[in-house]
């Protein structure tokens, strides 16, 4: 980080692409009309599990405008990728589209047709005739264990001996958690728009990662991934949706090699709860014990998720579990049982999310069983280092964040006494619950031109996906260079920049910035030798003798020529370097920490419960934008709210076919389920992550929240509501 004043770095710099997006100029990947482009339809089936006894295009054909129609005896045959985080080239459903005559979800692609518009596509799609040898299909988690048992998983931990001390402990308590299936719902609806030049593919595709999707892709068709260019310059959001390709893409890529000519698919809002990822249904069983003095001696979590018939996921529910309190000895497993559902995958804080719920649930029931205030009792049993990978934490202020979220919202005021705080008809409930998510940084490249205009440029394989990521490598690139970020140009979105990562896991900032941040340096360090050069500004200097000052150079004794002159005078148009940074060492524990404090209001007389106030305190290092990064906080926060009162994609249990799988029926917080949010970010730069200091802020927030909902409930209306979400009926 240069030595000047840090301005900029912490600034609530608006979105330099809220213009763009305000006045329609964005383009999302349907927003791309090639010339001669042809519209995808799909057909789905209407099994969840079983095979296609029949499928006839005959009628299908005959209507208007249709090119062509696609299915599992017509179709190019491809190659499945390896599918692995580690070599980029990760998918979440690794089988086909269209593979064989097998059906394993209700909402699988069985048939693409292909027309001259999408009306043309659509009507068509309906005129497929498919039957089916259907199967007894297995409809939830619990016909899951039953019918297939359960499947190990990953991120197992064990330390001490949770049984024993368990059983030999002051206070027990053993309880039972679920959570549904959620969906995403991102507002832009998963989209390709493809076309192919003399064997090479270009995909504006929407998309969390497309240097992975352009590694995925050329696995499937076997080209080098030189050949592929995949595009993502704006996505609409996608929560983990969009992280990995799915069936849509590699369909329409294929469909239009077949054809010769462009094609783009949509994928239609109800298929979005089926081919495309949700955040898997989970059974957790928590068993906690403490000693005379309310401390933990015995803490296990045991989680299971569903999973589907063609891929394996698993829901790390206790990724958290292992490292936020004190504990010598627990047990973390996971397990997966099979369903006929579409492949589940990464959802905001996956693994963490329904994993708090259950964790902070069961914290504050032990806190009452054992009658100690739930506040105390964490800060009595938060642990002081990473007790599962016996390591200290980089940097950890759960304490400060408690304390200060707490004094915020009031927690002093409240009445332990269950229903003991009323105003008007009204009950008021106060809860809380920690928050938590790991700190990642991955390996990153990217570049940075200084024109010879004045301006600045930045380039990086990275997204934003409505975060801010390009605001913040603006702000970066003026931090280190002094250019003003009205001058700045940021491209990002196009595999063919330099690799970037995801953006997921809360770790594009973490990796993007100390990229950016070296590859603008290494542009001034260009610029300082084409400033000593012979004919250069500064002929005959030391490089070492030149300081960065007012978007230009400037020597010891004060002579300062701007960036513009010093190019134009050496004939550059442009002094450019280019960074490479590696990811996350292991010489700490890297994570993020919080905690939320949420007020309920119940009325029993109409059965009115709703999120009055929420106060959440979040340690995730330095923030770079005040507002970006509020904005992900609040954000979280009503995603929290959605998780712990209203989501919850619902399975028809005779047939596994989802029932609510449109936007009037999945319900989610609309404006007036909106409490007051108040967020407090702590803001202590955690320098032995990367050099700003900065961990992520995308995924903590909704971590722990449908927790302080729940304990909120039950403070004001005596109920533990151990199942997601909390609808009225389980109130009455
Ligand atoms: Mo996030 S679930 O890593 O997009």
């Amino acid at each position: 980080m240069s030595d000047k004043p840090q301005s900029i770095i912490g600034a609530g710099v608006p979105r330099i692409d809220g213009p763009d997006k305000l006045s329609g100029r964005a383009n999302y990947a349907a927003d791309n009309l090639p010339p001669n482009l042809a519209y995808g339809y799909g057909v789905f089936s209407t099994i969840a599990s079983g095979k296609i006894s029949q499928l006839s295009v005959d009628e299908a054909r005959q209507m208007p405008g249709v090119i062509d129609i696609f299915h599992h005896s017509h179709f190019p045959s491809l190659y499945r990728t390896p599918s692995s985080f580690a070599q980029g080239n990760k998918v979440e459903e690794t089988r086909l589209p269209f593979e064989d005559e097998r059906v394993y979800y209700d909402g699988q692609f069985v048939a693409l047709v292909v027309a001259d518009t999408f009306e043309n596509a659509r009507a068509a799609a309906r005129r497929v005739k498919v039957t089916y040898a259907a199967d007894k299909a297995v409809a939830n988690l619990d016909q899951g264990v039953e019918a297939n048992g359960t499947q190990a998983g990953s991120g197992n931990h064990d330390r001490g001996d949770a049984a024993s001390a368990f059983d030999s402990a002051a206070a027990t308590i053993d309880a039972t958690y679920r959570t549904p299936v959620e969906t995403h719902n991102p507002m832009e609806m998963h989209a390709s728009t493809a076309w192919w030049d003399n064997g090479d593919l270009t995909i504006f595709d929407a998309s969390q990662g497309v240097v992975v999707a352009r590694n995925a892709l050329a696995k499937i068709f076997a080209i080098p991934p030189e050949r592929i260019t995949v595009h993502a310059p704006y996505i609409g959001s996608g929560f983990g949706s969009k992280l990995w390709t799915w069936p849509h893409a590699i369909a329409t890529a294929a469909a239009s090699r077949e054809l010769g000519r462009p094609v783009q698919l949509v994928v239609p809002r109800q298929q979005m709860f089926t081919t495309t990822g949700h955040r898997p249904e989970t059974r957790q069983r928590l068993r906690l014990a403490t000693d005379d003095n309310g401390r933990l001696v015995s803490l296990r979590h045991e989680s299971i998720n569903t999973t589907s018939y063609t891929d394996q996921y698993v829901e790390t529910c206790g990724s958290v579990t292992k490292s936020l309190y004190h504990c010598p000895n627990l047990t973390v497993s996971h397990e997966t049982t099979q369903v006929n559902r579409g492949t589940p995958t990464s959802m905001r804080a996956p693994g963490a999310a329904p994993g708090l719920f259950a964790l902070e649930s069961a914290i504050d029931e032990m806190a009452d069983a054992v009658g100690i205030d739930p506040v105390q009792f964490r800060l009595d049993n938060y642990a002081e280092r990473d007790e599962s990978k016996d390591l200290p934490f980089s940097s950890n202020h759960i304490v400060e964040a408690t304390k200060r979220a707490a004094d915020r919202f009031g927690w002093a005021d409240r009445k332990p006494e269950v229903g003991s705080m009323k105003e008007g008809r009204e009950i008021v409930g106060y809860g809380m619950a920690a928050c938590n998510w790991e700190a990642l940084k991955m390996a990153c490249d990217a570049r940075v031109s200084i024109r010879a205009d004045g301006t600045a440029f930045a380039s990086c394989a990275t997204q934003d996906i409505g975060t801010g990521t390009y605001t913040i490598v603006a702000q970066a690139v003026s931090d280190v260079t002094g250019i003003p970020i009205d001058r700045i140009t940021v491209k990002l979105g196009d595999s063919s920049y330099p690799d970037g990562p995801v953006s997921g896991g809360s770790w594009a900032t973490a990796t993007t910035l100390p990229a950016i941040a070296g590859a603008a340096r290494n542009a001034l360090d260009e610029m300082k030798r084409y400033a000593t050069g012979s004919n250069g500004a500064f002929a005959g200097a030391s490089s070492d003798d030149l300081e960065v000052a007012d978007g230009g150079l400037r020597n010891a004794d004060g002579k300062q020529v701007s960036f513009a002159d010093i190019l134009q005078a050496g004939r550059y148009g442009s002094a450019d370097g280019e960074a490479h940074t590696e990811g996350a060492d292991s010489k700490y524990s890297y994570r993020s920490f919080g905690a939320h404090f949420v007020e309920v209001r119940w009325d029993p007389g109409i059965s009115r419960l709703r999120v009055a106030r929420v106060v959440s305190a979040i340690d995730v290092g330095r923030v770079i934008n005040e507002t970006t990064a509020r904005n992900q906080v609040e954000g979280a926060v009503v995603m929290g709210i959605g998780m712990g009162l209203f989501e919850a994609t619902e399975y028809d249990e005779r047939n596994a076919r989802p029932v609510n799988n449109d936007y009037a029926e999945y319900v989610v917080p609309v404006h007036a389920d909106q409490p007051e949010i108040d967020v407090i970010l702590l803001d202590y730069p955690d320098l032995a992550f990367n050099e700003y200091g900065a961990r992520g802020i995308g995924e903590i927030g909704v971590t722990g929240l449908a927790a302080a909902v729940a304990n909120a409930v039950h403070h004001a209306t005596g109920k533990r509501i151990r199942e997601l979400p909390i609808t009225l009926d389980k109130l009455m």
